[in-house]
């Protein structure tokens, strides 16, 4: 399995790859992906193989006291899927979230993602709620949350 470390501005190709790897045409633009490791340069994680392959990705931010953290991505490429990667990704981010102050994390998800809901719930995160026009008419998302326990 891959290491898990702190992406910085030298890895924004790796991070390109996975995201067109795992999204596709939903992949973020290569601007926004840039701005995030701008924004959250302790927030940012990247998987990689021995070999330096680019494997995974978890993407998140916390800007304010108060405020809820946000997972923006959290992927693996398909061939490196299965594996316990994504888990630990997902809860390695979720944890730094928490240590830069966040009660709460919150995320959407596709309500077709089986995959990501489950690897969610598996961490903690509760379905807290529904748009069903998240991105315009029909594009629904689930809304899930992570809520800190006394002592974490
Ligand atoms: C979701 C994703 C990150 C999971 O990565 P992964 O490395 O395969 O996940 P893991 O091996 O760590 O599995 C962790 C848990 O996720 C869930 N899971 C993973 N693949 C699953 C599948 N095909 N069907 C259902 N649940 C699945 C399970 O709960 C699993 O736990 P288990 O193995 O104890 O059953 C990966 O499938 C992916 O990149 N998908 C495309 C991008 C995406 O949808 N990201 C999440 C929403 S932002």
């Amino acid at each position: 399995m891959g290491t898990v470390r702190l992406a910085t501005a030298a890895d924004f190709e790796s991070l390109c790859a996975i995201d067109h790897a795992a999204f596709g045409d939903h992949a973020y633009d290569r601007f926004a992906l840039r701005q995030f490791l701008a924004l959250f340069p302790r927030s940012v994680f990247l998987a990689e193989s021995d070999q330096g392959e680019p494997l995974g990705m978890a993407i998140g931010g916390h800007v304010a006291s108060g405020e809820p953290g946000w997972v923006l991505s959290v992927a693996v490429v398909p061939s490196a899927r299965g594996q316990g990667l994504g888990r630990e990704l997902a809860d390695r981010l979720t944890r730094r979230l928490a240590e830069l102050g966040a009660r709460k994390v919150r995320l959407t998800v596709e309500e077709s993602n089986r995959a990501g809901r489950a690897l969610y719930a598996s961490l903690g995160y509760r379905e807290v709620g529904r748009d069903d026009a998240y991105f315009g008419r029909g594009h629904a998302r689930f809304l899930m949350e992570w809520t800190a326990v006394s002592g974490d």
